[in-house]
């Protein structure tokens, strides 16, 4: 299995000062760690990927976007497509994220264009999923990931182009997460969703946890068996937090 995803998810949060100076802090502790046991990743708002890109350049330190355009280019005012984020230096982007999907009427069928649009351009899409805490209270965790993942996967989703995000809507900034059972079980759904859509890659695809991570629960959520990483909002704002539970990462 491949090393562990550690992904910030900034948000709607940070000007150019603080945000370029969170990704150095984050690069530098980077580099200095001989054979880190993860890969770190960083999505900021897309005022200010291209400075943070610049800084962060030849780190290691990988940068993302966090949402794309299914076109590449066109009249789609105020959006921002898959080439363009690769042009500033993009590694991966995340698409589907339940705040764009409750927001921005975003449904499985666009999410899946707009991953296919980002694989395209060679960006990985990191597809997020998730079940609101109506659908778990009525039962239907599982059922709503595995429609999820059937809607939004697109064609020629690969290991190394694919990352899923399980990130109960319920958890998200709440401070509460699903107990680790809980979460075993949806990831081992998601896997097993993921063998039945695309059999040679399942085993490969990253399945990250989100919703609340933070330094003192990433520990114990990342040894989950089929976590593969974590998608973290909050606790990706400062260095020191993200920092940690990229270390808890390695065990
Ligand atoms: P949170 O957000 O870590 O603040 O709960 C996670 C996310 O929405 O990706």
């Amino acid at each position: 299995m491949a090393r562990k995803l550690i992904a910030g998810n900034w948000k709607m949060n940070l000007l150019r000062p603080e945000g370029t100076a969170l990704a150095r802090d984050l690069a530098l502790r980077l580099a200095r760690t001989v054979d880190p046991a993860f890969d770190l990743l960083v999505c900021p708002p897309a005022t200010i990927i291209a400075p943070i890109a610049d800084a962060v350049q030849g780190s290691g330190l990988l940068v993302g976007g966090q949402d794309c355009h299914s076109a590449q280019e066109g009249a789609h005012t105020g959006d921002v497509s898959a080439r363009m984020l690769a042009d500033l230096g993009c590694s991966h982007v995340i698409v589907g994220h339940s705040e764009r999907r409750q927001d921005h009427g975003e449904i499985d069928l666009m999410v899946a264009e707009k991953a296919a649009a980002a694989q395209a351009e060679g960006l990985v899409a990191i597809i997020c999923i998730g079940e609101t805490e109506a659908e778990r209270n009525d039962g239907r965790a599982l059922q709503v990931c595995s429609r999820q993942i059937a809607g939004s996967l697109p064609q020629g989703a690969t290991a190394e182009n694919t990352v899923i995000a399980y990130e109960p809507v319920w958890a998200i900034g709440t401070g509460r997460t699903p107990t680790t059972a809980d979460v075993a079980e949806v990831h081992a759904h998601i896997r097993a969703a993921l063998g039945a859509r695309v059999p040679s890659e399942a085993a490969g695809i990253r399945i990250l946890y989100g919703g609340s991570v933070k330094p003192g629960n990433a520990a114990e959520l990342l040894a989950v068996p089929n976590v593969d990483g974590a998608l973290v909002g909050g606790a990706s704002l400062k260095a020191d937090d993200f920092w940690a539970i990229a270390e808890a990462s390695a065990g």
